[in-house]
């Protein structure tokens, strides 16, 4: 089977009624990133990021996955399919995609403030255990913390979603603005002979230049199109 990777941003649960970042209206317009993204901001003001999450998590028990999760999830029948996702949702999971490696973190953990990826500390949270609170410790004794990727800390995952990146047969980019890096180099990693497809309402800049097959459409029907291009491509 060929391998399929798809790289997936907030647009990707747009559809699922959860806010992007950077388009209008978007997360960042309301919460400021330094505050609530960053490990200073968390430093300076534990509680306002800690119920920042926690609003996050609630939502996600009203949410589910959109069309687009489902027809991802429903490659895994024709390709060997590895999500690498930017999201901290778990909708792709939801939906039913069995390889997704997250780049930023899961909303549905926490962990140690003291060591955050010490696989020790990091546990899951059931969804009625949405609200964490100051003074849940974890097992150091540490504050609870998000299981989040903030600005200006270490993402763990790239170098794996990088040997993906590098072993693809089909590279895909959906609802991604590819603002953030590690993640929006990853494109540099897809070997030049292979084809690279973009899913987006809007304009992204594809900075290194590299042909793109760009599919103008949300995430539900671009994925609807796509499958149709890929089933129906000669072997
Ligand atoms: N379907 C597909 N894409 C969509 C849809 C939709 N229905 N609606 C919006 N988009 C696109 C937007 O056009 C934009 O290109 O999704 C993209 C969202 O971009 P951002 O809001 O920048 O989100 P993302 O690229 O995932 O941000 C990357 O930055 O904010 C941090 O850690 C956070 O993981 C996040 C990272």
């Amino acid at each position: 089977m060929k391998k399929l990777v798809i790289l997936t941003g907030a647009g990707m649960s747009a559809e699922s009624g959860i806010s992007t970042f950077r388009d209008s209206g978007g997360l960042w317009e309301q919460y400021p990133v330094e505050q609530v993204a960053t490990p200073e901001g968390y430093a300076a003001n534990p509680k306002l990021v800690i119920d920042f999450y926690n609003a996050r998590r609630k939502e996600l028990q009203h949410v589910k996955p959109n069309r687009g999760h489902e027809l991802i999830a429903g490659l895994e029948k024709h390709f060997d399919v590895t999500v690498i996702t930017q999201n901290v949702d778990n909708l792709h999971e939801r939906a039913g995609s069995h390889h997704v490696i997250h780049l930023h973190g899961e909303l549905d953990k926490v962990t140690s403030s003291r060591e955050p990826n010490n696989p020790k500390y990091i546990k899951t949270l059931k969804p009625e255990e949405w609200e964490v609170k100051m003074g849940d410790l974890a097992g150091d004794g540490s504050q609870l913390r998000p299981f989040i990727v903030w600005f200006g800390e270490a993402v763990p995952m790239i170098e794996t979603a990088i040997e993906y990146a590098e072993r693809a047969d089909i590279f895909v980019i959906i609802g991604t603005s590819l603002n953030v890096y590690p993640a929006a180099g990853l494109l540099y990693y897809v070997p030049s002979d292979v084809p690279v497809y973009l899913i987006d309402p809007k304009e992204v800049a594809i900075a290194s230049g590299r042909k793109v097959h760009v599919i103008r459409k949300g995430a539900s029907e671009g994925m609807e199109e796509l499958k149709n291009m890929l089933l129906n491509e000669p072997d």
